[in-house]
């Protein structure tokens, strides 16, 4: 076991209780699933428990969003339709046209798609760096005009790490803020918002849910201005007035994954650092790259800036694509390009 448990110790706890609390009504254990659309009103603007709409606000999403937000150390959450409705979500409402961003090289390819193919042609530029290259991200920031950097570490799929209170560092003399998507760590492993970050995004369908039955995502904020704005405030008006929440049944599962996400960690931790390790060893198999190898350039970092490594393993195999014919193919191994990262079954992709 090589996790750093006492740094997050009560973490179990806050993700069982914050924002969880029996229903006030009739005393259930677990907060209900409040399927409803609308809430009666007693009388004109007279709000019985202060919800109105659920795309406005809704019980069982703010439970989530509350308890999401207590775990990232935020003072805010927002729960959307998917980890890609909530870029788009956190995007819109602080960037303008003329805007700047600098964006992780290593990332998700659907948010390089997001950036590039939906804001691109709203006059939103962006510069790929390494993110393992602070002068590299300092060189490419436009005084006046960069207004974010966004980063994922560990990166997907390279699994590569970024110096998080370095990039918060260049962001903030710059006036621009930090964006970080905390999905393949989750708030177990890191909290961006402690090194300095001030906004960060998941796929909840990853690891928060944890079961691949939900699609999800959030925005967890810290409690920073930006433009004159609270991001709070400003992020919310855009769950509000854009409408990309996330239903009440997908809020629940979301919520009740999260509660075990502690446990889950750990093991997939331990599982991902066994398997690496093995792996390494293997014929045909050209590098395997793992945060949690001492061999990995990040490790160190890492090692400083998480609690763990996380589950993810990505290799490059000695014939290019093909995979070795002697590794074993899992059991209920998904070769597909959908990858349920996180969940309790396996997922293998290839990036081609
Ligand atoms: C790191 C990361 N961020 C964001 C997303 C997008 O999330 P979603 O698929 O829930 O829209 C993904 C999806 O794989 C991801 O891996």
């Amino acid at each position: 076991m090589h996790l750093n448990a006492a740094r997050y110790a009560g973490f179990n706890t806050t993700a069982i209780h914050a924002g969880q609390d029996p229903d006030p009504l009739t005393g259930a254990v677990i907060p209900p699933i409040y399927q409803t659309s609308t809430f009666v009103q007693d009388g004109i603007n007279v709000l019985r428990s202060g919800h109105e709409y659920s795309r406005g606000s809704n019980p069982t999403r703010n439970g989530f969003e509350t308890q999401l937000a207590a775990l990232e150390h935020g003072a805010a959450g927002f729960a959307f339709a998917s980890g890609l409705a909530a870029e788009d979500a956190l995007l819109r409402a602080l960037l303008r046209p003329g805007d700047h961003i600098v964006l992780g090289g290593d990332g998700y390819g659907g948010t390089n798609r997001l950036v590039n193919h939906l804001l691109g042609p709203w006059g939103v530029a962006n510069t790929a760096v390494d993110i393992t290259d602070l002068a590299a991200v300092a060189a490419a920031i436009r005084p006046g005009e960069t207004a974010l950097l966004w980063v994922e570490t560990p990166s997907n799929p390279l699994l590569q790490i970024a110096d998080l209170a370095g990039w918060a560092a260049l962001a903030h003399d710059a006036g621009a803020l930090l964006v970080v998507d905390n999905t393949f760590a989750s708030p177990y492993l890191q909290r961006p918002l402690d090194l300095g970050a001030d906004v960060v995004v998941h796929s909840t369908t990853k690891y928060i849910g944890g079961h691949s039955d939900v699609l999800g995502g959030a925005v967890v904020v810290a409690d920073t201005d930006f433009r004159g704005k609270a991001l709070a405030e400003a992020v919310g008006y855009q769950q509000f007035a854009g409408g990309a929440v996330a239903g009440p049944q997908d809020c629940y599962l979301a919520a009740r994954g999260l509660k075990t996400l502690g446990l889950r960690m750990e093991r997939h931790d331990s599982n991902a650092l066994a398997l690496a390790e093995w792996l390494r060893d293997q014929p045909g198999i050209a590098e395997v790259l793992y945060p949690g190898l001492p061999e990995h350039p990040g490790h160190e970092l890492a090692a400083r800036q998480m609690s763990g490594f996380g589950g993810i393993i990505s290799l490059r195999f000695a014939a290019g694509e093909a995979a070795p014919a002697h590794l074993p193919s899992p059991r209920s191994c998904s070769r597909s390009p959908s990858a349920s990262v996180g969940s309790n079954h396996w997922s293998v992709t290839a990036r081609r």
